[in-house]
């Protein structure tokens, strides 16, 4: 089939090289020119494992392209997927639907025969339908069907979360789009992915859903934690516990120091405002989002209180930046508001970060970046790990212990076992395991 995908963001390009992947011919188009030549040139604008791989096999099996031009982009596709970004409007939380708009006149423009116009880009209910009503409105004369197909990959994990999907939700209001999108995903129906075909509002209901259940579940193991610490239970054993039911299961329920990214704040906000707009208050939702936005300044305030109280002038070692390991992201990354935290009461913040240090120094203020985290340690008073990075679990303790200053260690993402670190010197703070 030909596919064009609009939009060489994360969700476009992951999705585009894994269809043209599935031996379709694929068509990223992206208005940025800079963007474009890199592409072309096998220069990724993003970090995620095994995409620059997955690319270059296909550009070279004649599969996939780039065009900067949406009209020589859309050329002869069956389906034009949208996946542009929807980020959060800063007045009201709203998803800023601006450039779905934008684009959506734009395919209208160019279009010359029928195609299946699919928003993949995270939109709130009836966006789909606008998308219709605008097309419909501009041409009239021309045949088309709008079809919903939220994503659901994960940062660091997106070519196996396309390719090996727990589920494909796909919203239709007619039976030729349906077909259309069962030969889309045809390589994933032979290895028995569920698909799920759904009326349009439900399947853009869903990725809202599934996010902020997720959001909500993280945010009620974190709460479980701060009771854990109060009452001397672990909150890794009540976790355990709690996911060998089948009916609750074991995943999403790791403590820490609240969820970050590029996702889940973003659409529990716009779900809040959703709710807000039809007159039904999501009040569980409501709570996330605040729960969590207070949880990452405490987590800030816990590290100065694990120093006594006063850190001004202090050096606070910061390991992991980004929002989740195995990413260069630093969207609303739980490190931006610890490390303003630590900032506003007086100490020097020193950070290591494995990928996401470059990202870091557009968000994060006066901060001092060491390629290592040994470095990073030197002469620090105390060290918080904030992201679960495979390189930070197995540090050599003894060695940090005698590099620092005083040895006081903040695992906000459990990552160490209590008494190791304590034999290796330190005072050890995690959370939810009442130590
Ligand atoms: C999330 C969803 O997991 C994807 O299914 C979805 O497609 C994606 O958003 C999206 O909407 O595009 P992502 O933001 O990449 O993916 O990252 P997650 O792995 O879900 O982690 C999100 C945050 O939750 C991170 O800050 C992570 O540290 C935190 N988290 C996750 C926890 O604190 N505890 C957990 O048990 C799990």
């Amino acid at each position: 089939m030909k596919i064009a995908v609009i939009g060489a963001g994360y969700v476009g390009l992951v999705s585009g090289a894994c269809l043209a992947d599935f031996g379709h011919e694929v068509c990223c188009i992206d208005r940025d020119p800079r963007r474009i030549e890199n592409l072309r040139a096998g220069r990724m604008p993003i970090y995620e494992p095994g995409l620059a791989e997955l690319t270059a096999a296909n550009v070279s099996a004649g599969r996939l392209f780039f065009e900067q031009d949406l009209a020589t982009g859309i050329r002869d596709a069956e389906v034009i997927f949208i996946a542009v970004g929807t980020p959060s409007r800063p007045e009201d939380g709203h998803a800023d639907l601006t450039f779905v708009y934008d684009v959506t006149r734009e395919i209208a423009a160019h279009l010359k025969g029928y195609a299946v116009i699919v928003t993949k880009s995270t939109v709130p209910v009836g966006t789909s339908d606008e998308v219709e009503r605008i097309v419909r409105s501009l041409r009239p004369e021309i045949e088309f069907s709008v079809a919903s197909n939220p994503e659901f990959l994960r940062e660091g994990a997106a070519i196996g979360d396309f390719k090996i999907p727990d589920r494909i939700v796909v919203g239709v209001e007619d039976d030729r789009a349906r077909a259309v999108m069962a030969a889309v995903y045809r390589p994933l129906f032979l290895n028995q992915a569920p698909m799920l075909f759904t009326d349009r509002r439900s399947s853009e209901l869903t990725k809202y859903a599934a996010n902020a259940f997720l959001a909500t579940k993280i945010t009620f193991i974190n709460e479980m934690a701060d009771i854990c610490e109060k009452t001397g239970a672990n909150v890794q054993d009540v976790a355990r516990g709690m996911g060998l039911d089948k009916r609750i299961g074991p995943k999403f329920l790791h403590a820490g120091p609240g969820f970050g990214g590029s996702c889940f704040p973003k659409d529990v906000r716009a779900l809040i405002k959703t709710g807000q707009d039809f007159d039904v208050p999501s009040r569980i939702v409501e709570a996330v989002a605040d729960v969590n936005e207070r949880r990452k300044r405490r987590m800030g305030r816990r590290i100065i209180a694990a120093c006594g109280g006063d850190i001004r002038d202090r050096v606070i070692a910061v390991l992991g930046l980004t929002f989740k390991p195995r990413t260069d992201d630093m969207r609303e990354a739980p490190s931006i508001a610890i490390i303003q935290t630590l900032h506003d009461a007086g100490a020097r913040v020193h950070a290591f970060d494995p990928a996401g240090m470059e990202q870091a120094r557009e968000v994060l203020g006066d901060v001092t970046y060491f390629r290592d985290p040994y470095q990073a340690v030197a002469g620090a008073d105390a060290v918080a790990i904030v992201t679960e990075w495979e390189s930070l679990r197995a540090l050599d303790l003894k060695k940090m212990h005698g590099l620092m200053r005083r040895s006081i260690l903040v695992d906000l993402r459990n990552i160490y076992v209590p008494e190791q670190a304590v034999a290796a010197g330190f005072t050890y703070l995690s959370v939810g395991r009442g130590d």
